[in-house]
């Protein structure tokens, strides 16, 4: 396992030890869409999406991110993933404001967060978001 302690020491604080993300972590999510939704073409891509499917999708993004982090592998669930963004037309824009909304959601719900902290968390998140990147361009260059 890569060694980020300050990233599972945040990750702790804000959702405990289990994997799964329990109900406490709620204002995570409303903190984090109200972050993500601000832009118009972003808040456009979830139109008709409701706010249980929006927390599914960051919850099993978590998952499957820190994963990737955690096994430098990507499994095929990401795969999916990536295929799916791609039918969306989730461009490799919106992975970048993401994973700032991600980071702007931790530095206002974690109370012990700094500049470090933050840092730690774009560690974690980067190869996945880094996968998904590269997804996006080859699937745009097999299939202009
Ligand atoms: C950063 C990594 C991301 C991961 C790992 C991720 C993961 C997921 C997952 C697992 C789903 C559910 C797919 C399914 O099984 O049906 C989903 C749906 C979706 N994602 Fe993401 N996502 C990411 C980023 C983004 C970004 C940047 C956008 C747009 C700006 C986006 C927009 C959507 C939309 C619109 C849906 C469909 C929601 C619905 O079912 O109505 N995602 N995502």
């Amino acid at each position: 396992m890569l060694d980020n302690p300050l990233f599972d020491a945040s990750d702790a604080r804000l959702f405990g030890r289990d994997i799964n993300i329990d109900e406490s972590s709620d204002s995570f999510f409303e903190t984090f869409y109200r972050h993500f939704l601000k832009a118009p073409d972003i808040h456009e891509l979830f139109r008709e999406t409701d706010m249980k499917r929006r927390v599914v999708m960051l919850r099993t993004s978590f998952f499957r991110l820190a994963a990737f982090y955690v096994t430098s592998h990507p499994s095929a669930e990401l795969e999916r993933i990536g295929f799916i963004h791609h039918r969306l037309g989730v461009a490799s824009d919106h992975f970048d404001r993401w994973l700032d909304a991600l980071v702007a959601t931790v530095a206002e719900e974690d109370p012990l967060c700094d500049q470090t902290t933050e840092f730690a968390w774009r560690w974690a998140m980067t190869l996945g978001i880094t996968y998904l990147k590269l997804f996006n361009y080859y699937q745009d260059k097999a299939h202009p």
